[in-house]
């Protein structure tokens, strides 16, 4: 079993496995359309969604086996304002894919980044990882600009790949090996 030291702690965040104490923070972001409007499958969701959602991400505070997800709450000055999720998709690859969701209204200030900077770095100097992609619609503009930031390289655009909301869309792969993570920026 894998799981981080919590708290993972950056300059401005703290992150951490969810709590059912966290209801109120994360159905602040969940009920929003803003929120999920490219999530694939994603709707805003009630107050009941998003309990049984906090109790699901709750139980993913540690990678076990190939497939799971470790789902953490980011948080700033006691209040969560975001989800991190790193999702292991090949033990014999050693692969991992990035997730994120943040309040829009702490947006814009390189908080996602820092967040999703700390959980990838965890994939590869404590986890083993050799490769993290992420993916996104095409159109997801903020998350592709956040994954070039990140220093991820954009692999692909898959051209109208996937069915979105009753349509065709595009879809962006951005990825990044540990070497190139290691002589990065951070
Ligand atoms: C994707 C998402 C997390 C990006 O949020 P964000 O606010 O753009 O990201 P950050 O918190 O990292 O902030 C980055 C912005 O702050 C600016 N910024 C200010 N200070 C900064 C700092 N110290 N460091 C980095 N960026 C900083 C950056 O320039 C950037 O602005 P820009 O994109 O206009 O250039 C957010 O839009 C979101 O949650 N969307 C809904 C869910 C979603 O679509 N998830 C992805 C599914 S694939």
């Amino acid at each position: 079993m894998f799981r981080p030291a919590y708290p993972i702690r950056t300059s401005r965040l703290t992150l951490r496995p969810f709590t059912p104490d966290d209801l109120d923070d994360v159905y602040a972001y969940q009920r929003r359309p803003d929120v999920v409007r490219w999530m694939l499958g994603a709707e805003p969701r009630s107050r009941e969604q998003s309990r049984a959602s906090v109790a699901a991400m709750a139980g993913e505070d540690a990678l076990r086996a190939e497939g799971d997800c470790l789902t953490l709450a980011v948080a700033t000055e006691g209040r969560v304002i975001g989800t991190v999720e790193l999702v292991w998709r090949s033990d014999r690859d050693r692969t991992g894919e990035i997730g994120y969701v943040f309040h829009p209204d702490h947006g814009g200030r390189g908080l996602a980044t820092e967040a999703v900077a700390a959980l990838m770095d965890w994939g590869f100097t404590e986890f083993g990882l050799h490769r993290i992609y992420g993916r996104c619609h095409g159109r997801n503009d903020a998350s592709a600009r956040l994954m070039t930031r990140l220093g991820m390289r954009r692999e692909a655009h898959h051209l109208r790949s996937y069915r979105f909301r009753g349509e065709w869309a595009d879809q962006l792969v951005f990825a990044v090996l540990a070497d190139g993570w290691r002589a990065g920026p951070r």
